[in-house]
């Protein structure tokens, strides 16, 4: 299985000014895979894992996921398909202030029947991973960077998703927390998952089984 990117294009328009951030890219991702994507700031990255997601509407181009090209999916047929299928690991974390470390963990899963049952157990088995146990009544106010950055790594796990998004998953943690996040990552991909992680971190890169480059609007193969 893979993730099947077709012409993507994905253009920007400021002030009458065109901004070709993502050109005509076409790449495969396949499941069981850890894929890095490194770039300069403003290349293009969090727009790309945006667009595979369809956080953001892309211009042009296709993206096909399990036979379903996912932006042709109405937005309550795509806010499904994301439920089941995408955990997103967001650049700023994305938490909401108003509620605990736990219920924003596990706030993917109340919408989703087939992981409700079984989230109580995998919420203390993520936080626990992400060394979060005794912190899961704080709120994200309560938090350093780094442990919300954790939180928002075990939100988007919660419903098991095949496919991983991860803006800069270890842009603000420790070596002890990033070697954790890194097992976690590979050991996903044996269990077939696809992961995409986009990084700035060189010492990461040693772990990828691909990476890419993005520089102007184009995604290309980098030989570590
Ligand atoms: N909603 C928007 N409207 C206009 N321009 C945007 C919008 N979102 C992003 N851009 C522009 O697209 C370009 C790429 O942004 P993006 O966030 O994808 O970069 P990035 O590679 O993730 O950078 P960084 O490494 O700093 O996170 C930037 O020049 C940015 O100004
Ligand atoms: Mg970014």
């Amino acid at each position: 299985m893979e993730i099947i990117i077709s012409n993507l294009t994905k253009k920007y328009f400021k002030k009458n000014k065109k901004n070709i951030v993502l050109d005509n890219i076409n790449v495969n991702f396949k499941y069981g895979k850890l894929y890095m994507i490194i770039g300069k700031s403003g290349a293009g990255k969090t727009s790309l894992l945006k667009c595979i997601s369809q956080i953001t509407k892309i211009d042009y181009g296709n993206i096909m996921i399990k036979n379903i090209v996912v932006n042709k999916l109405n937005d309550k047929e795509l806010s499904n398909f994301r439920n089941n299928n995408i955990g997103f690991i967001f650049q700023n974390y994305n938490l909401l202030d108003f509620l605990t470390v736990e219920e924003n963990v596990i706030l993917p899963s109340l919408k989703n029947k087939k992981y409700c049952n079984k989230s109580k157990k995998r919420l203390e088995n993520l936080l626990e991973y992400v060394g979060l146990k005794d912190k899961s009544e704080y709120f994200p106010t309560e938090l350093s960077g780094g442990e919300q950055q954790r939180v928002a790594i075990a939100r988007a796990l919660i419903n098991d998703p095949d496919i991983i998004l991860a803006d800069e998953p270890t842009g603000n943690i420790d070596n002890e927390n990033k070697d954790n996040i890194i097992k976690l990552f590979k050991k996903l991909t044996q269990e077939n998952k696809c992961i995409i992680v986009v990084t700035h971190d060189n010492e990461i890169l040693k772990y990828a089984d691909e990476i890419y480059t993005l520089n102007k609007g184009k995604l290309d193969k980098y030989d570590k």
